[in-house]
């Protein structure tokens, strides 16, 4: 088995007391490579010390929109330092979020453009976080357009209309523990259709847990189940899905 969790948050406290175990879990589970994304500058740290722990996990750095009010000046510095290291892959999670608006929209906007900004001038793919913002998002990636390193639409949760336009610009899809709820209509009908050189799969732990472990805490070992259901929807084995999907990470993320 080849597979590749490409959005987890490893450093969570929700893993305090058996991160260890967790983590040897994911590989028993054949989970052999991970991105541990980070939020803000601390945990952006963090992730690049796991990443220093573990051959098999990489790191993201970033400020997501629901800390973007907390940015501190001079951010966009430490952002840069910090992606010098060998082991950081992407600027990321950045984005816009509207359902929980934790920070004021104007800030989130401003945050990710100057760090959509910080990706290009480095060369690195960026992760991106939209929730309830598409039409903004949308409107910002026409205008702004994505660097040649490319980008992906984390925890893809839009139309396939949205998806498309997304595809045109050379974005990767990933989908998460959501499309095996029963009523994802429509994003199965999304991992059914996105190209297959476009398609990321991810846990997003210890968030969106799928089925049968929905409502409890998610950990990258359970990308599995997540894996069998994009696959049954596109008519092909776990395996062969599994290795596609890996495959397009580490073009993605220039992981060799
Ligand atoms: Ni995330």
């Amino acid at each position: 088995m080849n597979v590749f969790d490409t959005h987890a948050h490893l450093n969570d406290k929700a893993y305090d007391q058996d991160r260890d175990e967790m983590i040897q879990r994911a590989r028993q589970a054949g989970v052999n490579l991970i991105v541990n994304i980070g939020f803000d500058l601390t945990s952006s740290r963090e992730s690049i010390d796991l990443a220093e722990k573990y051959d098999f996990i990489y790191a993201t750095v970033g400020i997501h929109p629901h800390d973007a009010a907390g940015a501190e000046p001079g951010y966009l510095e430490e952002l840069a330092e910090m992606a010098q290291h060998p082991k950081v892959v992407a600027i990321g999670e950045i984005g816009l979020d509207y359902y929980r608006d934790l920070s004021p929209r104007p800030v989130q906007r401003q945050v990710f453009l100057d760090q959509m900004a910080l990706a290009k001038k480095l060369g690195k793919p960026i992760v991106i976080h939209d929730r309830d913002a598409h039409g903004e998002m949308m409107e910002i990636l026409r205008k702004e357009k994505l660097g040649p390193v490319g980008g992906v639409m984390h925890c893809y949760s839009g139309s396939w209309e949205m998806a498309k336009e997304l595809l045109v610009m050379d974005f990767y899809l990933s989908i998460a523990g959501p499309v095996t709820f029963p009523n994802a209509r429509i994003l199965k009908e999304v991992a059914a259709k996105t190209p297959a050189d476009r398609l990321l799969i991810e846990t997003d732990s210890p968030y969106l847990t799928p089925i049968p472990y929905r409502g409890k805490r998610n950990e990258p070992a359970h990308i599995l189940h997540t894996a069998a259901e994009i696959a049954k929807v596109r008519g092909m084995k776990k395996e062969a899905l599994t290795q596609m999907c890996a495959e397009n990470g580490r073009r993605l993320f220039q992981i060799p």
